[in-house]
């Protein structure tokens, strides 16, 4: 039987024996099944090729991946303009269309699913990695502290240039035109990153929205820009083939919310207008591990799926699930070091340990060496 219809037939045959819901049990996102909910985070590698183009080792390591119920992939950047770090991959050229088709390609072989995040990193990029050398762009001149990740090494965060009124819709048609290069390149949907300080997430908090216009002051205005982006995309992907990251309390970045719980119960009450495949949610702070936030209660703020990620693993990620606190669980190290995670998972074998040191850029190694349980 085809991967996806037996995959619905799953589906059907769970709700029929009212088997309990577990990270195990396949799920849809509207007419797309997911073979399970353990779902592999986007994570930044730093080993694109040449322009920024997916190249074969990242064929290779998204290929082992393919167990996930779906994969997300790395932060991908919109635009030239979009990118913040070295050979982050990007989904603004032709060359970098063809690199992902192979991509998807290799993952629909194996029976998997994938999105592309949809990546602009706003004021934490630096001048050196953009054309024309001109300053990274971000809702107020505001400057991160800390340093930007640069071919020339570690360098000090720039002011950004404020972006004006009449500069937004451009930022909105690139979002559309990566959208219309995922359909392209083969995607199964795109992911939104609104998390973790980049651009959208900029704007969305207040500790770096200071804009007196229409996309700044209240909840509602600096959620502007993330809603006109979510209409382009919807649009261009239809109901269900579109999710959004948001991160409440990460400061990652050096951003913050004075209000976290109230400004993303809103923005989670906002989207909850548009058919969107998921809300994915990055759990406390992934720089001190704490978490203040009601997340329980954000969850209910939202109408659709729920996704959720932070420091799970198989136990607290199947409570969750069966608990009903979310319908599928993001793990991010534990797929870097396990490419057979779900399998893993599934048979509650022992894991590999990520190994940090090849985290970012490099080669192989630490991408796609780690061995699948009962290789030697
Ligand atoms: C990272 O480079 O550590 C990184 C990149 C993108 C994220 C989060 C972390 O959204």
């Amino acid at each position: 039987m085809p991967i996806v219809e037996s995959v619905i037939e799953k589906y059907i045959m769970t709700s029929v024996t009212n088997d309990k819901t577990n990270l195990f049990s396949p799920i849809l996102l509207g007419d797309m099944a997911l073979a399970n909910r353990i779902i592999m985070a986007p994570l930044t590698r730093n080993r694109a090729g040449e322009g920024n183009v997916p190249q074969d080792t990242n064929v290779e390591y998204y290929r082992q991946r393919a167990g996930a119920g779906l994969i997300i992939s790395e932060g991908s950047q919109i635009s030239a303009q979009g990118v913040g770090y070295p050979r982050t991959p990007g989904i603004h050229s032709e060359a970098q269309v063809e690199g992902w088709k192979r991509v998807t390609n290799a993952v629909h072989d194996k029976g998997g699913r994938i999105f592309i995040q949809l990546w602009h990193t706003g004021r934490i990029s630096h001048s050196s990695l953009q054309p024309g050398h001109v300053l990274p762009v971000g809702p107020s001149a505001l400057k991160a502290a800390g340093q930007a990740s640069t071919y020339q090494g570690m360098q000090d965060f720039e002011t950004p240039h404020a972006l004006t009124l009449d500069e937004l819709p451009d930022i909105v048609a690139d979002y559309a035109n990566a959208a219309q290069n995922a359909k392209k390149a083969g995607f199964d949907g795109v992911e939104i990153h609104a998390a973790n300080g980049y651009l959208l997430d900029q704007f969305l908090r207040d500790g770096t929205n200071r804009r007196t216009d229409s996309y700044g002051g209240s909840i509602v205005n600096r959620m502007q820009l993330l809603a006109e982006v979510v209409e382009k995309l919807i649009a261009v992907w239809g109901a269900y083939r579109v999710g959004v990251r948001v991160s409440p309390e990460n400061s990652f970045n050096d951003i913050k919310d004075s209000q976290p719980q109230q400004t993303f119960n809103a923005i989670a009450k906002k989207l909850s207008e548009y058919p969107l495949a998921y809300l994915h949610v990055l759990e406390g702070d992934m720089m001190t591990g704490e978490r203040h936030v009601d997340y329980v209660a954000l969850r209910n703020c939202f109408a659709g799926l729920y996704m959720a990620n932070n420091g799970y693993d198989l136990e607290r990620g199947n409570s969750a699930v069966e608990q009903n606190h979310a319908d599928m669980v993001a793990y991010g190290k534990l797929f870097i070091a396990n490419p057979d995670l779900s399998a893993r998972f599934a048979k509650n074998l022992p894991l590999n340990a990520p190994d940090q040191a090849t985290f970012y850029g490099g080669d192989e190694k630490g991408y796609t060496d780690y061995p699948k349980y009962g290789d030697a």
